[in-house]
């Protein structure tokens, strides 16, 4: 890892004093950064259907949120100021975007989110929130002032179309450069402000709640589980209530429910497909591409994972876009290769097996 990007402090140390604890400014943690993106391909990106943006306009007290993707035209309709556009993953859209990333791989990838890139004209922005993210805020073109507060109170403007702080009191704050970043843990009050044209890159490692873990869990489970038997009453009483549910009838069932179990292997089976589980809105692009030219295309170049695929593993096993696959030896080492690097060099002796699969992916255009 580049210790500048943490201001000098190994991954260790930034852990365990500021990861999900508390804030850190770096000045110059990438130093040079000016972004990638011009405000003008930004936009451009807003545009495309499998982009999730989102446009917050702010004027005279009241908020509006717009979803994209948005038509050009929308763009020359703006006021010159109090709004800002944001654009979700655009590490799946840029490959030096999804590199940036690889700055962070000192954290799990199963922990990340994405990237998403976000301008302001001058004054503009989201408001004061929080989040329930880590996030690395990177400072692009032009400045932010970020203001921080370690308050308790989370009331919301009432009606807003996006959750704004009620009463934002500033504890500290701090006037962002080129190429300086901050890092927030989830829930603490922030509220950046652009000085001037301004563009932000965002970092941002997702923390499911409970609830959410709980209910995808279960949906997941529906397919895994295997009871025997079925409810049987030879001991039934006569009934005088013939409405009433009868307290037998609960036991018998809880009884029933309670011998519901799952596995070390199904929670890591469940965390493997959710986390690579494409978003709903990605669209992979499928290629006819036949296993002779495809070995020949691995011979000459390798693969790599496209950006938008998703892939991890745990143990032998590997998943990728919300499925998982077990394979052994040389393909299952192969493998665990392509997840952690997200690519494979070229080679003319792959096992059989893998290059079948391979094939498949490569038609399913997961990799190319
Ligand atoms: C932004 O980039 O405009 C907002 C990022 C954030 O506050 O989470
Ligand atoms: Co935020």
């Amino acid at each position: 890892m580049n210790k500048t990007i943490l201001g000098g402090l190994g991954a260790r140390q930034f852990i365990e004093e500021y990861w999900q604890k508390k804030p850190l400014l770096v000045r110059n943690a990438f130093p040079g950064f000016g972004g990638m993106l011009t405000p003008n391909e930004l936009a451009g990106l807003a545009c495309e259907e499998d982009a999730q943006s989102r446009l917050v306009l702010h004027s005279r007290g009241k908020w509006a949120l717009e979803q994209g993707p948005f038509a050009e035209e929308r763009f020359a309709r703006l006021p010159e100021k109090g709004w800002a556009l944001l654009v979700q993953g655009v590490n799946h859209h840029l490959r030096e975007a999804d590199e940036l990333l690889h700055e962070f791989d000192f954290i799990p990838r199963a922990r990340l989110d994405d990237l998403m890139v976000s301008f302001a004209p001058d004054g503009g922005g989201v408001g004061p929130h929080f989040d329930s993210y880590d996030v690395f805020l990177l400072q692009g073109s032009g400045q932010r002032l970020w203001r921080v507060s370690g308050q308790d109170d989370m009331t919301l403007v009432p009606d807003a179309p996006l959750r704004i702080l009620k009463n934002f009191r500033t504890d500290e704050e701090w006037l962002l450069n080129p190429g300086d970043m901050l890092y927030l843990p989830p829930k603490l009050a922030h509220w950046g402000i652009a000085v001037g044209d301004c563009m932000t890159w965002s970092v941002g490692f997702r923390a499911p709640s409970a609830q959410e873990l709980a209910t995808q869990f279960l949906g997941f489970m529906q397919e895994r589980v295997a009871l025997s038997g079925m409810y049987a009453d030879p001991d039934l009483a006569p009934q005088t209530h013939p409405a009433e549910l009868g307290g037998q009838m609960q036991d018998k069932v809880e009884a029933m429910l309670r011998a519901m179990r799952w596995s070390r292997d199904d929670v890591a089976d469940f965390l493997g497909s959710y986390l690579t589980e494409p978003k709903p809105h990605i669209v992979f692009d499928t290629r006819r591409l036949s296993a002779e030219k495809f070995r020949a295309q691995f011979a000459k170049q390798g693969v790599r994972l496209v950006l938008k695929s998703q892939m991890l593993y745990r143990g032998g096993r590997v998943f990728i876009n919300g499925e998982a696959v077990d394979m052994q030896g040389e393909s299952q080492r192969l493998l665990i290769a392509l997840a952690n690097d997200r690519s494979l060099p070229p080679a003319t002796n792959l096992p059989e097996n893998l290059a079948a699969l391979l094939h498949q992916w490569a038609r399913a255009g997961w990799v190319e």
